[in-house]
């Protein structure tokens, strides 16, 4: 499972790249706006950084207008993947683009129906937004691994992007369902790192390195060398 960051935030991104285990980020038009910078200067600066795809999300609600942003999004640079909402009028644009060659994420999807549709128009990336359907008092984990199966028994080439991840399980949970990429923000990126049984192990052998220097330095140097 590739793992994306959900963030417009090249700080956050820069950091999480220096990992190693980047593949990929996810934008929207929210997280753009929480920069307050120049929207092309912030997709540029993520478009270079980053090696993998990088989900751009189309503003424009009717399917012409849609289409055309689609184009100017996908030429911004080759890993620009285009994003278009669940709507039929980002169905139609999505298709265009599709044959057109360029590669779309369809997003805001929330069912297993939503998920075939994408499918269909031959979208490159789906993305159920796992957690605003936990919001709604639904089960998000449940309808990715519906998705996960109709894709696998379907034989759909569609990759499956588990979005709106909130918390390390959603993405252990999602990796088990078999999704193929996980985008999560940058606090959740952060956590999978962490176990309080590393901190404490690192702790403990730190602390016993130390003791082991200075009892070393102690000792007369033949010994030393006879150890
Ligand atoms: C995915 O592409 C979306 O940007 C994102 O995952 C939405 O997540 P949220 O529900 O935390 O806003």
């Amino acid at each position: 499972m590739r793992l994306f960051l959900d963030t417009a935030h090249i700080e956050e991104i820069r950091e999480i790249n220096r990992w190693g285990v980047l593949s990929g980020v996810t934008t929207n038009p929210t997280l753009v706006a929480k920069t307050h910078a120049d929207v092309e200067r912030v997709w540029k600066e993520i478009l270079t950084e980053v090696d993998g795809d990088v989900s751009l999300e189309t503003t424009e609600p009717e399917a012409d207008a849609m289409y055309e942003q689609g184009l100017t999004l996908a030429a911004m640079g080759e890993n620009a993947v285009v994003k278009v909402p669940m709507t039929p009028d980002g169905l139609r644009a999505g298709k265009r683009l599709v044959e057109d060659g360029i590669r779309i994420n369809v997003t805001l999807v929330f069912s297993p129906a939503q998920a075939i549709l994408a499918a269909e128009i031959g979208a490159y990336i789906v993305s159920p937004f796992i957690g605003r359907i936990d919001d709604a008092a639904a089960d998000g984990m449940h309808a990715l691994r519906q998705i996960c199966e109709i894709y696998d028994v379907q034989g759909y080439e569609t990759e499956v992007l588990a979005a709106s991840l909130r918390h390390p399980m959603h993405v252990v949970e999602a990796a088990l369902a078999g999704a193929d990429i996980a985008t999560m923000p940058y606090d959740v990126f952060t956590k999978l790192v962490k176990h309080p049984l590393t901190d404490k192990g690192l702790e403990a052998f730190n602390k016993d390195w130390e003791n082991l220097q200075g009892e070393l330095r102690g000792r007369p140097s033949d010994t030393q060398e006879g150890a």
